[in-house]
């Protein structure tokens, strides 16, 4: 693989962020990013990061992030994810040469809501472009994971989107199980919280093996995933919903009982739960899910979002409510940045 593109190249990518229905947590190589086992997810619309690369012959590579107001340095861990990023890409494409990146998310960052996926996959992509490269999606889903962010696999893809267990080199890449249109499923965002969380998920997929009930949702899943890739391939949301509520309390089962243990929830993440039982019981049909993190995510069509957005916006613990659904995926000319 070479640079296709003079020097000078330039790209705007914005890539949604997804919210899995299963869940990847958990390694068999956390350094190769190869998941314990496989994930499926929805990918989003609204929440997304956009991202500016500019190509350069020379020079340091630089990183700015927009948080509202004007372009600043990009700072700490967040900076050096994206230039360790921009080494992996270096040496996969074979480029020479510096980026300048800006990049800007569309909603809160680091708190549960994948914006280490949509950031992931929006620089992979721009990178790419703006060296000119036409690589195929299999390829582009396995760059976007390899700095660590498992999930960024899931986000080149639109739709709904499956990334198998990480055996081998040509599983390490996540593909498409239906296009967005397929299915108009939405996503209301209850944020109860918007600082990082305390642990990551990469120490989370560390400690997932030693949760004593690991095994147990190991040996679930294949009846689960079954059933997740049936009920999307069907639209059928009463047998989604409980599947990717019951994945999601297992998840975070695992993360408590992990030596030592995670707690993502808040209280406000156990109101929102309650509240959306309470929609349940009242004929709406809605299902909850959290990534790890405090946040919660709950999955309707569209008949139900307006009545699951009230309802959460009420609740005194949350304090924004986000509308998502379903997308096509990567936008590969999006306005720049600089
Ligand atoms: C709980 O290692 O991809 O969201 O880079 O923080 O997004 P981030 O995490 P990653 O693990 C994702 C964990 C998860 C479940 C999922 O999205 O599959």
């Amino acid at each position: 693989m070479s640079a296709g593109a003079a020097e000078g190249g330039k790209a705007t990518v914005l890539a949604p962020a997804n919210i899995a229905f299963i869940k990847y947590w958990g390694a068999l190589d956390l350094e190769r990013v190869l998941p314990t086992n496989p994930s499926i997810s929805m990918t989003l619309t609204r929440c997304a990061s956009r991202t500016t690369v500019e190509w350069r012959a020379r020079g340091e590579d630089e990183v700015w992030v927009r948080g509202g107001g004007e372009l600043a340095p990009a700072r700490g861990a967040f900076a050096a994810g994206v230039r360790r990023h921009l080494d992996v890409l270096r040496r996969a494409t074979g480029a020479a040469g510096s980026f300048r990146v800006a990049t800007e998310n569309s909603f809160p960052a680091a708190a549960g809501m994948a914006s280490s996926a949509s950031g992931f996959a929006a620089l992979t992509l721009a990178v790419v472009r703006a060296l000119g490269l036409d690589l195929p999606t299999e390829e582009l889903s396995s760059l976007a994971r390899q700095s660590g962010s498992g999930s960024a696999a899931r986000s080149v893809l639109g739709g709904y989107v499956e990334w198998p267990r990480g055996e081998g080199a040509e599983q390490a890449h996540a593909f498409p199980l239906a296009p967005a249109e397929h299915w108009d499923l939405r996503d209301v965002i209850a944020v109860v919280e918007t600082g990082p969380k305390e642990v990551s998920s990469r120490d989370g997929h560390r400690r997932a093996a030693t949760s004593p009930y690991f095994a147990t949702r190991l040996a679930l899943l294949p009846d689960r995933l079954a059933a997740v890739r049936q009920a999307i391939a069907g639209r059928d949301l009463e047998a989604l919903g409980p599947t990717l509520e019951e994945e999601a309390i297992d998840l975070h089962l695992i993360a408590m009982s992990s030596r030592p243990p995670i707690f993502y929830w808040s209280p406000a993440t156990v109101e929102v739960l309650a509240e959306v039982r309470q929609l349940r019981r009242e004929g709406v049909g809605a299902w909850a899910t959290m990534d790890a993190g405090a946040n919660v995510h709950v999955v309707c069509e569209p008949a139900g979002e307006e009545a699951v957005a009230g309802r959460l916006a009420a609740l005194p613990g949350v304090t924004q409510v986000l509308r998502d659904g379903v997308g096509p995926g990567p936008i590969l000319d999006a306005e720049p940045l600089f």
